[in-house]
Parts: structure tokens; sequence; C-alpha cells
């Protein structure tokens, strides 16, 4: 499948909007191919239609530009470990695991009027996060990690920082953690969408991920990849292209694990995996990690994809929790032959 790429026109809205809309760039006015569930087949809507389908918070998939769902026959393939090898290099590692400094970061990204994937503030939210994964690296004085802004045909880049693997039969092999940055006001595009659980949570539960094995001095012999997708909340394109871009270059994902609204605890500390439209091996590998290295049980369900906006609903320690999820699966299956 070969990524499209498209030539697109981009005008500056010149208006007035109040102090806290964001300047959202002109849309595209072509229709999109899009999915609604697994079952029906994909079919072409309108932007207007698109728009209605957002203010209901609709769930959907655009695929305009990568046709179907992306079948990873790589990630398919694989087995999983059945017993975890490295307790006593990955539990000292917890310790490195900041709650305040999530805090900071959380609270940092919501400050953006919106990080909505066609607006200014969008732009600069990304451009933050790729300067904080980049602040980690310089801090870390390591070398063999690396940032790119993956470019999109809006405004938006994901942002992708990896850990380059070690063993020369490995490297090219890939474990990723990732979470949308982008954030939408459903009702209303131009204004305000903090998007603190949805999805700054995800990103910093990466991002902290990204920290403490910096600060580890692991070298993993797979490689580590570290995703903030823009665009999920118009149809999960970000994430979209680049599984478009790794599956056009044939790359071997071994495993991929995304955060979503991990922040919110309903009183029973328990971390949920989701098990619709993901790989079952790898949740049961989930399973056996969270029993392992976390202070919370796991629990499966489909997916029940909920908004919550501020970070005060926010619980950090659930957070940290996660995190410890995602150092433990980075080191265990980055590690393991
Ligand atoms: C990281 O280090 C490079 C090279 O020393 C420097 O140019 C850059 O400004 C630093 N960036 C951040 C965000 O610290
Ligand atoms: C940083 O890395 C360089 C080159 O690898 C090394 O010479 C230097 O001592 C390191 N500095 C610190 C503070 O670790
Ligand atoms: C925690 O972080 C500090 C500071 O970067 C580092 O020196 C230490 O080795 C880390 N501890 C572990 C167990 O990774
Ligand atoms: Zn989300």
């Amino acid at each position: 499948m070969k990524l499209k790429t498209k030539s697109l026109t981009i005008f500056l809205l010149l208006s007035s909007f109040s102090f806290s809309n964001s300047t959202i760039f002109r849309e595209q006015d072509d229709n999109r191919l899009i999915k609604v569930n697994q079952e029906d087949p994909p079919k072409w809507v309108t932007q207007e239609e698109i728009n209605v389908l957002l203010a209901n918070k609709a769930h959907f998939m655009d695929i305009t530009d990568h046709k179907s769902p992306i079948h990873d026959v790589y990630l398919a393939s694989q087995e999983f470990p059945e017993t975890l090898y490295f307790q006593s290099f990955i539990k000292p590692t917890f310790e490195n695991i900041s709650i305040p400094r999530m805090t900071t970061f959380v609270n940092s990204l919501a400050k953006f009027t919106t990080r909505y994937h066609n607006s200014q503030s969008g732009v600069d939210a990304s451009n933050w996060i790729a300067s904080q994964a980049t602040e980690a690296i310089n801090n870390s004085n390591r070398t063999g990690v690396t940032v790119e802004k993956f470019a999109n045909p809006w405004r938006q880049n994901s942002v992708i920082a990896r850990i380059q693997g070690s063993d020369s039969g490995l490297k090219d092999e890939i474990i990723i953690f990732g979470a949308h940055m982008d954030s939408i006001n459903s009702k209303n595009r131009f204004a305000a969408a903090p998007g603190s659980d949805d999805n700054a949570g995800g990103c910093v539960t990466v991002m902290e991920t990204f920290r403490v094995l910096l600060a580890s001095d692991f070298v993993p012999k797979r490689s580590l990849e570290f995703h903030f997708y823009s665009g999920e909340e118009v149809g999960l394109l970000g994430s979209g292209h680049v599984a478009s871009a790794y599956y056009s270059k044939r790359a071997k994902v071994r495993a991929m694990v995304n955060f979503d609204v991990v922040g919110y605890n309903a009183g029973k500390n328990q971390i949920g995996l989701v098990t619709d439209h993901t790989d079952a091996k790898l949740t049961k590998f989930l399973n056996t990690v969270v029993q392992e290295y976390c202070s919370y049980t796991a629990f499966e369900h489909a997916d029940i994809h909920t908004k919550r906006d501020t970070s005060d609903k926010m619980s950090f320690e659930q957070v940290g929790e996660f995190v410890k999820l995602a150092v433990a699966t980075g080191i265990e299956l980055g590690e393991k032959s």
C-alpha cells in the first residue's frame, strides 16, 4: 500500500475570534472515506457530515488516505514471553517516575488553547512535545536516541522519539508506545479543548516512560519508539498515516501499546486493557506485566471511549501505574530474545 501525499493549500483564516480561540487553518473540503464500525463497508461523506459526527462524539475511522485499516501480519504472528525476567533491573527504575513532573507536563499541554490537528495552538503543542523529548535526550547525554517530527497532510506533526536497539539481529524490530496528542471541543472546533485526561495523560505516560528509560541507561536489543499522534479525534488520522508509512517500509512492529484516557480513576484501582481490535496474545502478556509490576489489578474491557477534560479529575498515581506497565514492557520485550 502506498502512502498518498496530497498537496494542500493552506489559507489563514483572517478573522476576529475571541481571545480564547485558536487560529484554525482552512479545512480541506473534499469528501472523506470513513468506516463507522468493523462490519459495514466504508462510505464517502462530506465535511459537513464529518462535523455532525464530531459534534455527536461518534466513533469513526477516516481511511481516505489508506483505504482500509492496516493489519500488521508481522505483529499478528508474534508470540510473547510467558515468564518475566528483569524484575531486579526494572523495579528500581520506578523510583524515577515523578508525579510532580507528570502533573506539570499535563498542565502545560492543557494550556495550549486547543490541540486540534489543524490549529495554530495544535502546531505549537506538537512542537513543544518534540522539544520536551529533545530536552530529555540532551539531559541524558545519550547517543542512539532521536526525535522526529512526522509530517502530515495537515498542519500538526506527529512526534516520534526512538531508542535505537543494540542487537544487529533484533534492532529492526520495534516496540511502540503511543498516545494521541490532539484534543477537540466537539461543539466548536475553534474553542478551548484542554484535553487533560483525553489525552495529555496518555502523552505524559509515553513521555515519562521515555524519561525513566533514558535515566536507567537501559540499552534495548530491539528498538523502542515513543509516538505522539496528531489527528486522532477526527478519525484516527495521525496514527493511520504512521501505520501506513510503516506498512510501506515493512517495519517489523513487534508490539504496540496505546494509551488513551488513563487518568480517570473510578475508585477501583484498576488498569483497563482494551480487548476489541487489539492483539489477544499481547493483551495476555500485558496482563502478566500488570500482575508482576503494578500496584493495581488489570481488567479487560471493550473500548468505551469517554471524554473528561480537566486535570483535577485525574489520578496521577494511576497514570504512574501505566508508566510502570510501559517501562516494564519496554525492558522485558526490548531485551528478551
Ligand atoms: C538540545 O541540545 C542541542 C545541541 O546541544 C541544542 O542545540 C538544543 O537547543 C537542545 N534542545 C533542547 C530542547 O534542550
Ligand atoms: C556526555 O557524553 C560525552 C560523550 O559521550 C562524554 O564525553 C561526557 O563525559 C558525558 N558527560 C556527562 C556529564 O556524562
Ligand atoms: C534514576 O535517575 C537518576 C538521575 O537521572 C539516575 O542517576 C539513576 O541511575 C536512575 N535510577 C534507576 C534505577 O534507573
Ligand atoms: Zn482519546
